[in-house]
């Protein structure tokens, strides 16, 4: 039985008992309801937050929306890569700053949107192609994840990769033309850098099962699968008059990859059915229990990217919509669970053959990411342990899916539970990174 029935359950019984106490019944349910979208997100462990401007910070009707509805904020431009990195290995934290401090200030969730991205980028990276971008890319996710490491709850590490229409496939851009495993690379840079921010992956038109959604949620069973750090899958959900009858089913297919999903941009058409799709956007994560919470983009209609459509909860003059009070009482009425924590995996017993590795170097002028592919002989291994030498002025500064001794000098990287058993011929994929200088081409593998 469903929270949500056992409540309306005894409030009818409480109701049914006596018209005598029905003062009492009606402070039940005051008591229940909340009266804030966060407030009442936050009844079953989730969030509620808005996309947020810092050049909007100013206005009190906005502040005043923003400090009583909201427990999470995501900058709506201000930390997306031209934003942070104007020049090349120049970067500005000005305006992502203000963000970050006015969500934590007010105990707000802060998600961090987008490290990577086709659009927005600065002018230098745009005409940058091949090695340099991405050697450019992976850096701009190192710094700008480590500048806001331990604040951020969640990192749309990538936005918007993948192409519109029937395909399933990626949308051609600068960043994918730099090679198929860019998104990976970016998803363990930050891993590295910020080892507590949920790592998402987010993207818009994936609002139902359909062709794009689907080439997304493969590419997140493959990362499932080879053990690449993705925590959660945004849905945006900018949407028109009508919602996807799949909606719920899409968002619980992902979640049942192993992934927190979020509903991470989202705004409604206004039209007949505004109210009713937000209500149907809401009861659709409450349903899910791997759904941490829904984000709106924008405050006010008047704040809105989508200008003339009227998309939001309040109006331009901070008043609250039919659509408001859809999204509360919905909340209101909605699951009372707990978004599950994850639990790690067990660990494999070692024995076994022989393993190689190989090593694939992103570097820049003064860091590096290292990518270690550790490749199985003819008989299956039950455990490695890859050794190497790093040059002198070199340091690891993180390390993903291994476990390192050393971070200087002679290092070493044990396989972690679930990458240890490697089928014969198979193999299973490492990182770390570093300052200075990366390691050679030549790393020792010794099979458990
Ligand atoms: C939009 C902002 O709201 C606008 O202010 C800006 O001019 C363009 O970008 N998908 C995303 C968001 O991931 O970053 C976009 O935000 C809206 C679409």
């Amino acid at each position: 039985m469903s929270p949500r029935i056992t409540r309306r359950r005894l409030v009818l019984a409480a109701a049914a008992a006596s018209t005598v106490i029905a003062a009492s019944v009606a402070v039940i349910g005051t008591a229940e309801a909340a009266s804030t979208l966060g407030a009442s997100a936050a009844q079953s462990g989730r969030y509620f937050g808005a996309a947020i401007a810092a050049g909007r910070l100013g206005d009190s009707t906005y502040t005043r929306i923003l400090n009583t509805e909201f427990n999470s904020v995501t900058p709506e431009n201000e930390m997306k890569w031209d934003a942070t990195e104007p020049q090349q290995g120049r970067f500005s934290f000005t305006n992502g700053d203000r963000i970050l401090n006015q969500g934590l200030s007010n105990g707000s969730k802060v998600r961090g949107h987008a490290l990577l991205w086709h659009a927005q980028q600065p002018g230098w990276a745009q005409s940058l192609s091949g090695t340099a971008l991405r050697n450019a890319a992976i850096n701009h996710v190192t710094q700008v994840a480590a500048h806001y490491k331990g604040k951020i709850y969640a990192w749309d590490v990538v936005n918007e990769a993948f192409a519109d229409g029937g395909s399933g496939a990626r949308r051609d851009s600068n960043l994918q033309r730099t090679g198929n495993d860019w998104i990976e690379a970016a998803f363990r840079a930050a891993r590295a850098a910020d080892p507590a921010a949920k790592l998402c992956y987010n993207d818009y038109n994936t609002d139902g099962i359909n062709a794009k959604s689907t080439g997304i949620y493969n590419m997140v069973r493959d990362f499932k699968s080879r053990g690449v750090p993705i925590d959660c899958v945004g849905f945006q959900s900018h949407l028109g008059t009508g919602i996807d009858s799949s909606y719920q089913a899409n968002l619980q297919r992902f979640a049942d990859l192993g992934v927190d999903v979020q509903i991470t941009e989202l705004d409604v058409a206004q039209g007949g059915n505004q109210a009713n799709i937000y209500a149907t956007v809401t009861k659709a994560c409450l349903a899910v229990s791997r759904c941490t919470g829904i984000t709106v983009w924008g405050i006010r209609d008047t704040d809105s990217w989508r200008g003339g459509e009227n998309p939001l909860l309040f109006d331009g003059s901070g008043n609250k919509k039919a659509a408001y009070t859809s999204v509360l009482n919905a909340l209101n009425a909605g699951g009372t669970t707990t978004p599950p924590t994850t639990t790690p995996p067990t660990t494999n017993p070692p024995t076994g053959g022989a393993c190689s590795a190989t090593v694939t170097l992103n570097s820049w002028n003064g860091g590096y990411v290292a990518n270690v592919r550790v490749t199985a002989g003819s008989a299956a291994v039950n455990g490695w342990t890859v050794t190497t030498t790093l040059p002198s002025g070199s340091a690891i500064t993180g390390v993903w899916s291994a476990t390192n001794t050393g971070t200087s000098g002679a290092v070493s990287f044990r396989n972690v539970a679930y990458n240890g058993q490697v089928p014969a011929g198979g193999s299973t994929e490492f990182g770390f990174q570093g300052t200075g200088t990366g390691p050679g081409t030549s790393l020792a593998c010794a099979a458990a």
